[in-house]
């Protein structure tokens, strides 16, 4: 082997021995190493501005002051918080090496390998999401293309982070409102819509539930709608009506 190679052998040895995974912070607990992806991200919330001093203390902190149970780290400089888990990849502790860029003994997750910890035992949902088909007075009418449909939001409004489809239907009704849809996980839009014998609102186009898989960001059991519109993308969203929309007894 050529001396330069041996000093890199060297150096890694270091590099991956000399970090310590944190196993515990204040009340946060480690729950491993899980993989992640940046086209789906296990926890959504990203924490931005300690990207050239980051340590596990930082992002924890930072997660908890945003009341948020679940933390992670990632690439060496990453961090995410969250209410759920809004994607479960498998455990991969070998994905979890890079030093973090504000303290090099600690461990600070890899590429697409997140250290994660929970606060305090708070529970928390996790995906992957299915439709939530009645709740209360309510139905899914279908996953619909996006449209000018929905031209109204609940009074008090529901925090991104917040939302679940009970808490939109809730807030649409509480509204005045018969028709409630969810999109990105994270949006809810109201709307009164009148049954003209069609049994199918005025503008609502029904598309492939596939396109309304987005994971709730508050219950990540549940989908809430799909990508809003943008480029090259249509937008779709989970539409709900109240059983009385119905003339027969759907609901
Ligand atoms: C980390 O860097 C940010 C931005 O430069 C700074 O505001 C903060 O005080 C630093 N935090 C620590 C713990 O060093
Ligand atoms: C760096 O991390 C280690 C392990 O968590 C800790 O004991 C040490 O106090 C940290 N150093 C600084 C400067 O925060
Ligand atoms: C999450 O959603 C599921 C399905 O709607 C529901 O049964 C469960 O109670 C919800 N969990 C929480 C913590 O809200």
């Amino acid at each position: 082997m050529f001396a330069s190679q041996l000093a890199t052998v060297f150096v890694l040895a270091q590099l991956v021995l000399s970090q310590t995974p944190v196993f515990q912070y204040k009340e946060w607990v480690s729950i491993g190493c899980q993989g992640d992806s940046a086209t789906a991200r296990a926890l959504h919330h990203l924490v931005t501005g300690f990207s050239a001093n980051m340590t596990v203390e930082i992002c924890l902190d930072a997660c908890a002051a945003a009341g948020f149970p679940l933390g992670g780290l990632e690439f060496g400089h990453e961090c995410f918080c969250g209410n759920t888990l809004l994607y479960v990849y498998p455990q991969r502790d070998e994905n979890c090496f890079l030093p973090c860029v504000g303290n090099a003994s600690e461990l600070c997750g890899g590429p697409d390998g997140l250290s994660l910890y929970q606060f305090a035992d708070t529970p928390f949902t996790t995906g992957p999401p299915s439709p939530v088909f009645s709740y209360k007075n309510w139905v899914l009418w279908a996953c619909i293309d996006q449209g000018p449909e929905f031209p109204f939001r609940p009074l008090d409004p529901i925090a991104d982070d917040e939302m679940s489809v009970g808490k939109c239907l809730d807030g649409c009704a509480a509204a005045g409102h018969n028709a409630a849809g969810l999109q990105n996980g994270q949006s809810c839009f109201c709307n009164s819509v009148v049954n003209d014998g069609s049994e199918q609102p005025d503008g609502w186009q029904s598309t492939d539930n596939s396109d309304c898989q987005k994971p709730c960001l508050d219950n990540a059991t549940e989908t809430c709608g799909g990508l809003p519109q943008g480029v090259g993308i249509e937008g779709a969203i989970s539409a709900y009506v109240t059983c009385d929309f119905f003339s027969n007894s759907q609901c």
